[in-house]
């Protein structure tokens, strides 16, 4: 394999611009050398602003996938192409690093890893919670037993507005349930995963799912209450319509319990005991996604974030969706033989 890996990104919005193009030039190793978007006009503004004038543009993805241009792809487009895009990629033996939500739906994922694995390329779905310094250093500590047994999570995120006004603006297909979108799969899908970090494998969900929002189709407000195997609880709240917005996460176990406030900010450990007390836990770097997605492709270690953890992920989600709609608690699906953490 070449020092240089190759790769293209499919979809040039608002994730490539603040994850992926800074993300692939900062890991080294990397080259970007294609772009792809229905959009030409957001090709050549990303080209411009990341020194990439020189490099292949397509407008359609399978052009990209069969132009030999890349031996990886970043796929960077709304919910709704990730399946087919991701399967196209993996026939053309390409590897695969696809953004969250994996899919719409728990088969699709499953034909996602088929495809991967029949392929011989790596897939990594970008749970970037995972790549995240503060929420690792949480989940570290959690499991080094800071707290005891953790029993009891509380995390809230929410803002007063949609991402189509907010975080890229124009971009309707994050309010469209024809494009897969909604709060679920946007914000819910890294939160339940992180709380299943902290705590283990979730059991069964109940959910209350609302749209409050008159003009959208999709879920904007989300409480979801999970058991884990281990015996504890957690609480989710999600929402795109809370005035002044809110976001904090709070893990409680036997000795003692973790607070942070929003965006990782300020993580607060109280230990029990006559050594406890207060104390400010500051995060240790950790590596990012396009690091840990070179590195699994070199066969180095496995992606942190591989297909299994993006479909899990989703059956949190989904869950929560069918609790709702059907006022019952849900079993989650086990996923047996897979010993992710
Ligand atoms: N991991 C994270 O924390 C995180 C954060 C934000 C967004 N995301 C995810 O990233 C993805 C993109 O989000 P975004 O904010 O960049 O959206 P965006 O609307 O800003 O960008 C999407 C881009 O894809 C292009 N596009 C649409 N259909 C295409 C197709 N068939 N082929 C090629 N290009 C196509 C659009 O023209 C647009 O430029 C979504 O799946 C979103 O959930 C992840």
């Amino acid at each position: 394999m070449s020092d240089v890996l190759r790769v293209g990104i499919v979809g040039c919005g608002m994730i490539a611009k603040k994850n992926h193009l800074p993300g692939f030039a900062k890991a080294g190793g990397w080259k970007v050398t294609a772009l792809c978007d229905v959009r030409p006009e957001r090709m050549a503004e990303k080209a411009e602003e990341f020194g990439l004038a020189e490099v292949a543009r397509f407008e359609k993805d399978t052009d990209l996938f069969a132009s030999g241009l890349v031996d990886a792809v970043a796929i960077c487009t709304p919910n709704d192409c990730h399946y087919p895009q991701t399967l196209a990629a993996c026939a053309a033996g390409l590897h695969v690093l696809c953004e969250k939500p994996m899919a719409g739906s728990l088969d699709q994922c499953t034909r996602m890893i088929e495809a991967a694995k029949k392929a011989g390329v790596v897939l990594q779905i970008n749970q970037s919670i995972r790549y995240n310094a503060a929420y690792q250093t949480i989940v570290r500590k959690v499991r080094e037993g800071a707290i005891g047994d953790p029993f009891h999570v509380r995390c809230i995120r929410a803002g007063n507005g949609t991402p189509n006004k907010g975080w890229s603006p124009g971009a309707d297909w994050f309010v469209q349930k024809k494009h897969e979108g909604g709060m679920l799969v946007d914000i819910g899908i890294h939160m339940a995963d992180l709380l299943r970090m902290i705590m283990g494998p979730a059991t069964k969900v109940a959910g209350l799912v609302d749209t409050r929002l008159p003009d959208i189709d999709v879920p904007d407000n989300i409480s979801a209450l999970y058991r884990y195997a281990n015996g504890g609880t957690g609480v989710l709240e999600l929402s795109w319509t809370l005035p002044g917005g809110a976001g904090f996460l709070e893990v409680y176990g036997t000795k003692g319990r973790i607070r942070m406030g929003f965006a990782g900010k300020d993580i607060q450990l109280w230990q029990d005991g006559p050594e406890g007390g207060e104390s400010v836990l500051v995060p240790e770097p950790c590596p990012s996604s396009q690091v840990v997605f070179a590195r699994a492709i070199r066969g180095e270690e496995p992606s942190w974030t591989p297909g299994e953890y993006g479909r899990r992920a989703l059956a949190l989600c989904l869950g929560a969706l069918e609790s709702s709609e059907t006022g019952k608690w849900i079993d989650l699906p086990a996923f047996p033989g897979e010993n992710l953490c």
